[in-house]
């Protein structure tokens, strides 16, 4: 368990430079998870190497799959087959990872064993029902607590899951993901709409393995008859985490990075288009298909940003780049107005409450709405002590609010950065923000 941290930024300073961030979290999750049901030997590079992704691994291990690794973030995956998986003999920890509790909530609900996932007190309040709920109609059977929240107790069905189509009412990934893992292991077909595109990694990836997954329109569909046969997987790095220097970068002044071998899958890319949209100066550049997936070299500029009303059709294909972008909104001249993103008040933290009280405490004017945020521009960022309730985008977002405060910004609660993104404070030091760890 990680022990606290207070991150401490010094106001002003520029970002210059070019640099490499961490290995995508969601294709890390996937990768592990996919490689472990593959039949073979599965080499992953790029891998990250944070909490997050390393609960799924160890999870894996736990039910008896060999892995190797990561070193340098290069793992290797002993597969165990569609249906090699052994029981774990304890409680499965999950940390605050909500893409491995609700991904393998769907992957384990047809296994022939029992198995319990359990997370940190976060991960312990976020909703789970939005899976157990269509995984029970597919026959599966898992308990959780009174308010639909882990620890999941899941019952293995093995052999009696039934397909089903299934709309999903909110735009989820991890939703969908879920539902198509346990379409593996479904008698006849499994198929799901989503109301607007949400992250593919899942459909990709399974492809990558040879598995059949259809996609009609806003439909991906899958069967029990397939089975995933060893690959190797090139992980490009995360544009969740390179979000945070294509805004600092924007808003600090006479700044230019470079962020290498940056996944552009266009249902990750919202943050690009919002920030093009508020007037910022990003080049993507080198563009590439590694793996099965888009991969470029971004640079970012020093831009004057504007206000914009953001489009909700923008909303999931950014879902996690929110706390960063209110830090955006509040150095652009006019007004930001978020709207149709009521998803955010689920997530590691409620990021429109804390984002908005956090703010506030800095100056800024920031209005939480119940399905997003008015900030009233202007960059007047003053300086203050923020909690970021143990989110990791929240105290990341906050550390590169410095670059335009006018005094020091202290950020309690920092040590959950480590899910994501753990050479955070030595890359953004390099780059030219003044951050220390208390
Ligand atoms: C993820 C999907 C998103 C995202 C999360 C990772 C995934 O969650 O916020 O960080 O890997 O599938 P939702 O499906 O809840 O939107």
């Amino acid at each position: 368990m990680s022990q606290s941290i207070t991150f401490q930024v010094q106001p002003g300073g520029s970002l210059r430079g070019e640099i490499r961030v961490p290995g995508d979290k969601s294709m890390s999750h996937r990768s592990i998870m996919l490689g472990s049901l593959a039949e073979g030997v599965t080499h992953v590079r790029g891998f990250l190497n944070a909490e997050d992704a390393m609960s799924t691994l160890e999870a894996f291990r736990a039910m008896g799959v060999e892995i190797e690794g990561p070193v340098n973030g290069e793992v290797t995956i002993h597969g165990v087959g569609k249906h090699g998986l052994t029981a774990p003999e304890k409680p499965l920890y999950l940390g605050n990872s909500g893409t491995s509790m609700r991904l393998l909530s769907g992957l384990l609900a047809g296994q022939s064993f029992d198995c319990v996932l359990t997370g940190d007190k976060s991960l312990e309040s976020r909703p789970m029902k939005r899976v157990t709920a269509p995984l029970a109609s597919m026959g599966a059977v898992i308990e959780t607590d009174e308010n639909g929240t882990a620890p999941l107790h899941i019952k293995g069905q093995a052999g009696k899951l039934k397909g089903m189509h299934y709309d999903m009412p909110i735009a989820s990934a991890q939703v969908k993901s879920c539902l198509l893992l346990a379409g593996m292991y479904a008698e006849g077909e499994t198929s799901v709409t989503e109301p607007a595109p949400t992250r593919d990694h899942t459909e990709r990836m399974l492809s990558g393995f040879g598995y059949p997954v259809t996609r009609e329109g806003s439909t991906a569909k899958i069967n029990s008859q397939g089975k995933l046969t060893a690959t190797e997987i090139d992980v490009p790095s995360d544009i969740s985490s390179a979000a945070f220097f294509l805004v600092g970068a924007s808003i600090a002044p006479d700044s230019d990075v470079t962020l290498k071998h940056v996944g552009i899958n266009p249902t990750r890319t919202g943050i690009i288009d919002i920030l093009r949209l508020m007037g910022a100066n990003i080049e993507v550049l080198n563009e590439r298909e590694v793996g099965g997936e888009p991969v470029a070299d971004i640079r970012v500029r020093t831009a004057q940003l504007k206000g914009i009303e953001i489009p909700e059709a923008l909303v999931p294909l950014a879902i996690d780049e929110f706390p960063v972008l209110f830090v955006a909104a509040a150095c652009a001249e006019g007004t930001t107005v978020l709207t149709g993103a009521k998803e955010l008040r689920v997530k590691e933290s409620d990021r429109i409450q804390v984002m908005a009280d956090g703010l506030q405490i800095l100056g800024v004017d920031a209005q939480p709405t119940e399905d997003g945020m008015i900030v009233q521009g202007g960059g007047n960022i003053g300086g203050g002590e923020v909690e970021s309730h143990g989110d990791h985008r929240i105290a990341m977002s906050f550390s590169i609010a410095g670059l335009r405060a006018s005094a020091p910004i202290t950020i309690k609660d920092c040590a959950n950065v480590n899910t994501s993104f753990p050479e955070f404070r030595q890359l953004a030091t390099e780059l030219g923000l003044n951050l220390v760890t208390l």
